[in-house]
């Protein structure tokens, strides 16, 4: 698949590389040249560019920037992602004094202000759930069993890919509904996060119910 990467940081190496090692066809977009390069060239990619370039090379556009610059940047690129998937994978977090908090501006949540800037793209919540170290393993996987993804989505093309996405670099899709429930993603990213930063692990805290004896 043609993979645009908005943004030549953390995110951006850590997909780009699971993505470029699995085959895609990956094209890091940046605001500064060199960065996206040196990105490009680190993980493999097929090609860097300018933000414009990345948003119209990809059939499916990674959003890889900080979510207070988000809906702003997708706004200005909005004839580029037209009609494309767009992967929001950002955390609208701020530390406060009550902990880790949510800034969605108002809206039930990042995702869907994402949405409202550019209304002819396909915007997908995904991958925000990991930290991006999690991305360079190869593959993904826990106690022998592949990470699960999930991704909240409106269109059935756009989870066609972000399953691709998702199972070509060796992990499990979790789809779980529309972008209206993409507040929850962020939410609980929220939560894991600071579970995380005092030393919880919180994938310990939800055992299914297949897990206790009959
Ligand atoms: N890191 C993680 O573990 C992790 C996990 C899950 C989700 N996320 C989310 O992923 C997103 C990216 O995180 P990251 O860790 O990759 O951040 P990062 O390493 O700080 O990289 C941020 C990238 O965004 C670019 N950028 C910042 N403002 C921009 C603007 N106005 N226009 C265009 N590009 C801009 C930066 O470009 P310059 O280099 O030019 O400044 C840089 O390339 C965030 O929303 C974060 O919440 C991160």
């Amino acid at each position: 698949m043609r993979i645009g990467i908005l943004g030549t940081g953390g995110m951006a190496a850590a997909l780009g590389g699971a993505w470029s090692a699995a085959g895609h066809d990956v094209v890091i977009g940046g605001r500064n040249q060199g960065r996206a390069e040196q990105t490009a060239g680190r993980i493999g990619a097929a090609g860097h560019g300018s933000l414009a370039g990345a948003a119209a090379h990809g059939d499916a556009v990674l959003l890889a920037v900080p979510a207070a610059e988000a809906p702003h940047l997708v706004g200005g690129l909005a004839g580029k992602l037209s009609g494309r998937t767009v992967i929001d994978c950002t955390n609208p977090v701020v530390p406060t004094s009550d902990g880790l908090m949510l800034d969605t501006g108002g809206v039930t949540s990042l995702a869907r202000q994402l949405a409202a800037a550019v209304p002819d793209a396909h915007v997908v919540k995904a991958f925000n759930l990991c930290h991006a170290s999690i991305w360079t393993l190869r593959p993904p996987a826990f106690e022998g069993v592949p990470l699960a993804v999930p991704y909240c989505a409106d269109d059935a093309e756009a989870a066609a890919a972000t399953e691709t996405l998702i199972s070509s670099i060796g992990c499990t899709p979790a789809p779980c509904g529309g972008l209206a429930r993409a507040a929850y993603l962020e939410a609980t990213a929220a939560l894991a996060i600071g579970l995380w930063w005092a030393g919880q692990q919180p994938r310990t805290a939800f055992p299914s119910l297949a897990e206790t004896p009959v």
